[in-house]
């Protein structure tokens, strides 16, 4: 029998929404975190969690490091994939899609929002790259821009940004007895969402 809330929804951002406020309130933390899927030229895939921090109309948007593995994946492929778990609820949802730049001005403001600590900590980490002396590298660079913004704003350095993903697909999975779980699919058509059931 499928749930409810399945047969009732047609649009998978309201539902979306659902799922991830009772996450927020049922995780024990980092509710929004989710698994992005990334593949370089060589289509060799890999994996790692980030912070879904917003999404709306557009899509689900996350922020990083441009000069870090990630992000040489998807400049040269920017179809990836995002896979939220909330073991809590026992629910996972998978989108796919292409990436979309954050808008600068957009960017800008959020970065203006987090804690100065970690915009210093933005600046001095070269995201995946090896630290040459081990983790004093790190405290080298921190120390480096703390002097450097001493009583400034601190600026969104431009190798740090926002993107978008565009979901092309976007599934809900629930846990049922029996290993019988409910899933169903939203693709987008025009301007409504197709909504197919699948098998578990
Ligand atoms: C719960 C969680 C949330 C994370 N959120 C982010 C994030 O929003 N952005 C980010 O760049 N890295 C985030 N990270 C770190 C990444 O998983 C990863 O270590 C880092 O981005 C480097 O990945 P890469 O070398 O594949 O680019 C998070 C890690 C965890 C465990």
């Amino acid at each position: 029998m499928k749930s409810e809330e399945f047969i009732k929804f047609s649009d998978p951002i309201k539902l979306f929404t659902i799922w991830l406020e009772e996450a927020r309130k049922t995780e024990i933390n980092d509710y929004n975190a989710c698994c992005l899927a990334t593949s370089d030229a060589a289509g060799i895939p890999s994996a790692r969690m980030v912070l879904m921090k917003r999404f709306d109309e557009r899509g689900f948007i996350f922020y990083t490091n441009l000069e870090s593995k990630k992000a040489r994946d998807f400049e040269r492929n920017v179809r990836v994939a995002l896979c939220f778990h909330w073991k809590s609820l026992k629910r996972q949802v998978r989108i796919e899609g292409p990436l979309l730049e954050v808008p600068t001005i957009e960017a800008d403001e959020y970065f203006q929002s987090r804690s100065r600590e970690s915009q210093i900590g933005a600046w001095a980490s070269k995201q995946s790259q090896y630290l040459p002396e081990g983790y004093e590298s790190l405290t080298k660079q921190i120390k480096y821009y703390e002097k450097k913004f001493h009583n400034k704003l601190v600026p969104r350095p431009s190798f740090w940004s926002g993107r978008i993903v565009v979901p092309e697909k976007i599934e809900f999975w629930k846990d049922e007895k029996n290993r019988l779980h409910e899933r169903v699919l939203f693709i987008p058509q025009s301007e409504i969402w197709l909504k197919e059931f699948l098998y578990p």
